[in-house]
């Protein structure tokens, strides 16, 4: 069995002991705008995108993940001071649980269903995600993930043929794990690598929403602040000058996956940067409680996208960026100080891919979001499973297995037999 504080025992000896490797950084090209052996991934084509649709606010919205690195830290470096001064400051900004994994999840698809570690994960293709509204109102997505082999690529991670460093991770990217994305070719296409963002870039075509995951070193997850910083000052900072990039109307957000001590709250250092804000809110701080939801809110106001039905509908979590919500007409919550909830929390949260407090998928349940606009139900959903009908979670590992990973393999089946005829419909 694998206890969170195990898992944090081990998390930060990982850490240390790759951080003790950490090289200097190395610039892969002269500039982000150049393709570079280094991102092993040959560009693939640009990609093509449906006419630009006006948002109310903002017509791009590009989010870069970067990993464990404490606000104090991140506040230290220059380039985060710099950046500050250009952008506002989210002071209440929180990861939804740890580890890493369910994070990213939380942003694809609006709920992280209980997952506490990073093993290899596949949602069900009628589970949907921020794509699906997307699509629906023909608003062009990427993701732009480094050292990622292939575009769509599906393997848990790739180690680099060049130096046999294992620079790319599934669980970084969000939306390969939805099956709903990695099972139709239309979409991988869309999950592209770093020589391609070159190539879109030059041609002027990045999407309207657009995900970046930088890889293990310059993320900061393998190394430190220091080293982040320095890929910041590489990509990021010449990038918010280049009108591909950051028009008048783009709005980025910097933030981290979730905060690296589990013992308190899981605050993380955010920005909100881009020529869409507002002279007067630049160099300001935004004390308003958001969560990775709040990526998913703040353009389902932008663009009446609808919602997933899933936590981007719970008012506690779901506060769409203030600059934003108040040109939308959106009521945020005031939660502050003991107001805010612990999203903090592993192991407890029921959900499809929690072994010790298992439900099955549920279909999304009927809700606001952020802007107007129905749930959106994948015409595949079950709906005969949903929150009213949902069964009692069960103890699968008290059920009869021992380990986390055991129980992992054999879920399928045990769980049939545990949640009878209920579970064995939606396997
Ligand atoms: C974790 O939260 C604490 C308290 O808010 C904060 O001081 C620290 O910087 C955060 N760490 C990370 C990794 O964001
Ligand atoms: C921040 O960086 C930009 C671009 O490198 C530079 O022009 C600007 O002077 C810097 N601002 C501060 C406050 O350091
Ligand atoms: C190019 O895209 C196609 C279709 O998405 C994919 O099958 C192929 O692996 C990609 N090739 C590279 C080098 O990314
Ligand atoms: C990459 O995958 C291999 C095989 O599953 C695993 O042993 C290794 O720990 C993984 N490395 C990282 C950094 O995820
Ligand atoms: C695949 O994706 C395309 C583009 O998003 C969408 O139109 C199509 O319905 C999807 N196909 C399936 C089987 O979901
Ligand atoms: C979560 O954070 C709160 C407040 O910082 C702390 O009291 C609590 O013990 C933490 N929960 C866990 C499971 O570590
Ligand atoms: C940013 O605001 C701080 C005070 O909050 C001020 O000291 C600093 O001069 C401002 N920097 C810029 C570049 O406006
Ligand atoms: C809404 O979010 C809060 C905080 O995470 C959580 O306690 C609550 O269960 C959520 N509500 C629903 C209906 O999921
Ligand atoms: C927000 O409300 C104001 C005042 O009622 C209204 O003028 C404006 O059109 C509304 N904006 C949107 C985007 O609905
Ligand atoms: C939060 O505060 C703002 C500004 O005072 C107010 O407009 C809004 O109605 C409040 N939200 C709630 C849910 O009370
Ligand atoms: C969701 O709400 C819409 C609009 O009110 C309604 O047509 C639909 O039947 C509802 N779906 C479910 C599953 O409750
Ligand atoms: C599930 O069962 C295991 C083994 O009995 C136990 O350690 C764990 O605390 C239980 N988890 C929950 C959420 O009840």
């Amino acid at each position: 069995m694998i206890s969170p504080s195990t898992v944090l025992v081990l998390g930060a000896l990982a850490k240390s002991a790759s951080a003790a490797m950490a090289s200097t950084f190395t610039a892969p090209a002269a500039a982000p705008t150049d393709q570079s052996p280094f991102y092993v991934g040959a560009n693939n084509g640009t990609i093509t995108n449906s006419p630009t649709v006006t948002g109310k606010v903002f017509d791009r919205f590009i989010q870069i993940w970067l990993e464990n690195t404490d606000f104090a830290s991140a506040a230290s470096q220059a380039v985060f001071q710099n950046l500050s001064t250009q952008g506002i400051t989210l002071s209440s900004y929180y990861g939804v649980t740890h580890t890493s994994e369910p994070n990213y999840l939380a942003a694809g698809g609006g709920d992280f269903w209980g997952l506490y570690d990073d093993d290899f994960e596949a949602v069900p293709n009628n589970i949907s995600t921020i794509v699906d509204l997307l699509d629906q109102k023909s608003i062009s997505w990427s993701a732009y993930q480094e050292n990622m082999p292939t575009d769509g690529y599906g393997g848990y991670n790739y180690t680099n043929q060049a130096d046999g460093y294992t620079y790319y991770v599934r669980k970084h990217n969000p939306l390969i794990i939805y099956d709903s994305v990695s099972q139709n070719t239309t979409r991988t296409g869309r999950i592209r690598n770093f020589n391609d963002f070159a190539v879109d870039l030059g041609n002027n075509s990045l999407s309207q929403w657009v995900f970046v995951t930088p890889n293990l070193r310059n993320d900061g997850h393998d190394t430190d602040v220091a080293y982040a910083a320095e890929w910041l000052n590489y990509w990021l900072v010449p990038l918010l000058e280049d009108p591909n990039f950051n028009t008048d109307r783009t709005l980025i957000l910097l933030t981290f996956d979730e905060n690296e001590t589990y013992t308190i709250n899981n605050q993380v250092y955010s920005i909100l940067l881009g020529g869409i804000i507002p002279a007067a809110l630049k160099n300001t701080t935004d004390s308003t409680f958001y969560t990775h939801y709040s990526t998913l809110t703040t353009v389902e106001a932008n663009w009446d996208l609808g919602n997933l039905g899933r936590q981007d509908t719970n008012k506690t979590v779901n506060n769409v960026f203030s600059f934003v919500a108040s040109e939308t007409n959106y009521t945020n919550n005031n939660l502050t100080g003991s107001g805010i909830p612990f999203l903090n929390l592993t192991t407890t949260i029921p959900g499809p891919l929690n072994p010790q407090y298992y439900v099955p998928y549920l279909a999304p349940t009927n809700g606001t979001g952020g802007g107007s606009g129905p749930t959106f139900f994948a015409p595949n959903v079950n709906m005969s499973l949903n929150t009213g009908d949902a069964p009692a979670p069960v103890n699968l590992t008290a059920a009869g297995t021992s380990g986390a990973s055991e129980v992992r393999v054999t879920m399928g089946l045990l769980g049939a037999a545990v949640m009878g005829a209920a579970m064995m419909a939606y396997i």
